[in-house]
């Protein structure tokens, strides 16, 4: 692993392991970690699915693009929100200060995990299926693929493996 320079930004579809991740890349850098929809809660009071209830997605996005801009001098691993990658904006402010890792998922493990582990995400409104799923993600593969400098496949393999590539390829 050369010198990391910058941050590293972890993308992907929701239940693509980023945090799982994140945490064992920390261990293994020595580099913080820094939850961008934890950092959102904390500034809101209040969970994501509450702020997506009280003030809307519109207002959600406007508070990840200011928390991912107040983050952008750090040196850490960023584990970003699903739908991060989305804005204009926030690619522009990924770019140029790190790397980029896409953690690629396919639909079907994403309803598998996102069933067993049943927090609330606004996005799919109650929707965790395979055709709900397969549809967004569909939309958003070639926005993260078109940002990302390493693309991770993680289906189907441990945390470790995964991290490993990672490393291998920084
Ligand atoms: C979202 C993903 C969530 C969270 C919010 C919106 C999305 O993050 O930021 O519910 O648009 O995909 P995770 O990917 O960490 O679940």
């Amino acid at each position: 692993m050369k010198e990391i320079e910058g941050n590293i930004y972890l993308i992907g579809f929701m239940a693509s392991g980023k945090s799982t991740v994140a945490s064992r890349l920390s261990e293994l850098t020595g580099l913080p970690v820094l939850e961008m929809d934890s950092e959102i809660e904390s500034r809101a009071g209040m969970p994501i699915s509450g702020i997506f209830k009280q003030f809307g997605e519109e207002y959600f996005r406007e508070l990840e693009t200011k928390v991912l801009s107040d983050l952008t001098s750090e040196h850490a691993i960023i584990s970003c929100g699903g739908g991060t990658p989305l804005r204009e904006v926030n690619r522009q402010l990924m770019r140029g200060r790190g790397r980029i890792i896409y953690l690629s998922v396919t639909p079907e493990t994403v309803a598998e995990r996102l069933n067993v582990n049943q927090t609330d995400r606004p996005v799919l409104k109650g929707h965790v299926n395979v055709k709900d799923i397969s549809e967004i993600l569909e939309k958003r593969d070639p926005i993260y693929r078109e940002l990302a400098e390493d693309i991770i496949p993680t289906d189907g393999r441990s945390i470790e493996e995964i991290c490993a590539q990672i490393l291998t390829q920084l």
